[in-house]
């Protein structure tokens, strides 16, 4: 038997109603904000993600999927949409009618980490992403809109989680601190931290690794070396969460595994996942426009792991299971002829029913029709047939109505929206 590819994933029918109620919610939250959808490739030349993401993250080191198409051209199934969107942005000029643009994409992203629950190979992101302005505000907008869909998606269990990663004025000397610290800890810290201290400091207070944990305790934290634009930056981040009654924790080792933030920066995270507690991540990433050759416009956004919050819906509520009003039983190759062109006058009507399509007994279908969940069963054979008439079976009251034929798709129509 052919398996799928390990960390790869069907979503099947009976989840998929759920991830259905996730996406929805959050488009008509987007849209209700002024955010337009955008599409974007799956596939990038690798350049787009390797110089936005930073060649020395675990993404772009270890984790994508790149190889040579057939004329030799190295590109990458996408580990993230924000690189893309900002290509999207620069290559149609977007911000020549007007620099501030917002945006929302639904799709796949694939990176080669270790599978386990909650992280997969491929999986799905919500993008936001919001061009054109440098106010803090916009960071706040993004870290509501995260909070308003947690709450009207039912989870308690999450709290945004904030820091700032400073500017190109005031980090350097944070990195400097940091780095003075790792050469006195460089004995208690994992091997790939020992890689990274040099290379990308920041990353270190990120490990998991407990040992690394425990030695990073006393750190510098980069929020003592905020030069004073980003120190009013972030207090105002703070000011306006507290107006809206939106609840953070201040979390000086959120670093995110994207080299392109700076300024604020948040994950939402919850309790109820295990080791992958990160719902959702995001922060300003002022510089990557004109990195990658565009104007110099600021940026923020986010990005929702849609399979986690999938997870957690899934976990707290069942998904709404659609089933079809009325089942045809149909009985001899007659009235199998008849009731199929049934069953698609009634899905023109957007009423959705089902029929068999061999010649299994009354009572299989029957049987069929109560396992499907059909509030009515409509019952046709030859004898019905040449009577001109058909019998509807209320399966709930067990009562049993004849109707004709005529124009019956109408007739079934009015009798099961009567019943509401
Ligand atoms: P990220 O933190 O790498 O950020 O990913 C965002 C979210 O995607 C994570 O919080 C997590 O919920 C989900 N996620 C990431 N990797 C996996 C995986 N292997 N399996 C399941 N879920 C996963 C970004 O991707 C940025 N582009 C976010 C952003 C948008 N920043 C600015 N704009």
């Amino acid at each position: 038997m052919i398996q799928l590819i390990r960390g790869f994933k069907d979503i099947l029918p009976g989840e998929i109603e759920t991830w259905q109620v996730v996406e929805k919610t959050a488009a008509s939250l987007f849209e209700d904000f002024g955010f337009k959808e955008i599409r974007i490739p799956i596939m990038e030349r690798t350049e787009v993600f390797a110089r936005s993401i930073g060649e020395d993250t675990d993404i772009v080191e270890k984790e994508m999927y790149t190889f040579p198409d057939r004329k030799g051209e190295l590109i990458t199934l996408r580990p993230e949409a924000t690189a893309s969107i900002v290509r999207s942005y620069i290559q149609h000029k977007m911000y020549a009618s007007d620099p501030v643009q917002k945006f929302y994409t639904i799709g796949p992203m694939f990176r080669r980490e270790r599978p386990q629950k909650g992280r997969y190979r491929q999986f799905y992101q919500i993008n936001v992403e919001i061009f054109g302005v440098a106010s803090p505000l916009a960071d706040v907008e993004l870290i509501f809109l995260l909070a308003t869909l947690c709450s009207r998606l039912g989870i308690e269990d999450v709290k945004a989680h904030i820091n700032s990663l400073g500017c190109p004025a005031c980090r350097p000397d944070y990195r400097q601190a940091l780095a003075k610290y790792l050469a006195e800890v460089d004995d208690k810290l994992c091997a790939d931290c020992r890689r990274r201290r040099t290379r990308n400091p920041l990353r270190v207070l990120d490990c998991k690794v407990p040992s690394c944990r425990e030695a990073m305790a006393d750190a510098p934290s980069i929020l003592d070396y905020l030069c004073d634009d980003c120190r009013v930056d972030f207090d105002t981040v703070k000011d306006f969460l507290d107006k809206l009654k939106v609840a953070y924790v201040i979390d000086k080792r959120l670093v995110r595994g994207l080299d392109y933030y700076a300024r604020t920066t948040f994950e939402m995270q919850t309790g109820v996942l295990g080791a992958q507690s990160a719902v959702a991540g995001g922060g300003r990433y002022d510089g990557l426009v004109k990195l990658l050759g565009g104007p110099d416009q600021p940026a923020t956004g986010f990005a929702i792991g849609l399979d986690r919050l999938a997870e957690i819906v899934g976990s707290q509520q069942a998904a709404p299971v659609k089933k079809p009003p009325v089942y045809v039983a149909a009985l001899g190759e007659k009235g199998q002829h008849e009731a199929f062109q049934w069953i698609c006058r009634f899905g023109m009507e957007g009423i959705n029913v089902e029929m068999d399509f061999g010649s299994r007994s009354l009572k299989a279908q029957m049987k069929r029709a109560d396992r499907l969940g059909a509030a009515y069963v409509l019952i046709v054979g030859e004898n019905e047939l040449s009577q001109g008439s058909a019998i509807l079976r209320n399966m709930a009251t067990k009562e049993q109505v004849e109707i004709p034929i005529d124009n019956i798709v109408n007739r079934v129509k009015e009798i099961i929206s009567n019943r509401g």
